[in-house]
């Protein structure tokens, strides 16, 4: 990870200083660096794990997770990222969009160097990270279950990445196909898990603990795991809270009570145990592997995903 964090320092300087500074900015700001672990951890099921295309592969996701989030800030209107403040509120959206543009840019030529297949996956990689981001902002089709929609925008905007980040990782590791397909599933699942879990901390953690505002997607209108599961409930006693979720909650007051009535909302810990029981899923892949020290990593990484509270 110390190699791979040093390389990505390397990638996101431009010509111009000032691009350098903006495309540094959530970069220096931290971050879980989720995905590069990943990547890292799927290359120990193959003989070459420290090869420079693993690192290479490693930079890519970052950066091209690093590139959504400049985007998806601008669209949340998101004032706090990694603890900081978001680049759109530094510079405006203009230079925020085009950030995230350059990191994509960056991206894209290091995926090159990882040869025609790789830039294969990643532009399929890129398709389903944008159509799940649009399709968050529309309503499920008639008749559609609002819940399969929802999941299935969840596989798009983050299971894909994270699935790619699996499969890069035991691909330029050297690892066999058989390996390669199921860590890739296995990616997609505990990519979904973590994006899950992360809904789950939007409503219940405070942002001294995330880096981010609370309540985001609430405002925002995204109805989450924990939000679709509360307006599933029939009981009287939520009336007021099913009343406030199908209303506006741009409104700081209603905000608050609709944030505070789902902390205390059985709902939660359903979508946990949701989140769990994807995890058990997602583990179930890691059959493929030998038992040994990576597969049992693996197995705590999706554990960890589940109840993570960053
Ligand atoms: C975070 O969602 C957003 C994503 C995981 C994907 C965003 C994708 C795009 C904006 C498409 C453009 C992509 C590139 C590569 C330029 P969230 O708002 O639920 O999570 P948060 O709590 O971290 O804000
Ligand atoms: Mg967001």
């Amino acid at each position: 990870m110390a190699v791979v964090e040093k390389a990505l320092s390397g990638h996101v300087q431009s010509r111009a200083g000032f691009v350098t500074e903006t495309a540094s900015h959530l970069m220096e700001a931290g971050g879980k660096r989720f995905r590069p672990l990943l990547v890292l951890l799927a290359a120990e099921t193959g003989d070459r794990p420290d090869s420079d295309e693993v690192v290479t592969a490693a930079c890519v996701v970052e950066l091209t997770h690093l590139a959504s989030l400049y985007h998806d800030d601008v669209m949340d209107e998101a004032d706090l990222r990694r603890g900081t403040v978001s680049a759109h509120s530094v510079w405006g959206n203009h230079v925020a969009i085009l950030t995230g543009d350059f990191l994509f840019s960056k991206s894209s030529e290091l995926t090159a160097e990882l040869g025609p297949d790789a830039v294969r996956i990643q532009a399929h990689t890129f398709t389903r990270l944008v159509e799940g981001q649009i399709l968050e902002t529309v309503k499920p089709v008639p008749g559609e279950d609002p819940l399969a929609h929802y999941l299935d925008v969840v596989a798009g905007k983050t299971g894909s990445l994270i699935a790619t980040s699996a499969r890069y990782g035991a691909r330029f590791g050297g690892a066999s196909p058989e390996v390669e397909a199921a860590l890739t599933s296995y990616g997609e699942i505990v990519g979904s898990a973590f994006q899950l879990s992360d809904d789950i901390l939007d409503i219940a953690s405070e942002s001294g603990e995330s880096g981010k505002t609370p309540g985001t997607d609430l405002r925002e209108g995204v109805p989450t795991l924990p939000v679709l599961m509360a307006q599933a409930s029939t009981d009287p006693a939520d009336a007021r809270l099913l009343e406030l979720l199908a209303g506006d909650l741009t409104d700081d007051g209603s905000h608050a009570e609709a944030l505070d009535l789902l902390r205390k909302h059985p709902a939660l810990d359903e979508a946990r145990a949701y989140v769990i029981a994807q995890a058990a899923e997602a583990k179930a892949h890691l059959t493929a592997l030998p038992a040994g020290p990576v597969r049992d990593a693996l197995e705590a990484f999706a554990d960890i995903v589940a109840v993570r509270s960053t």
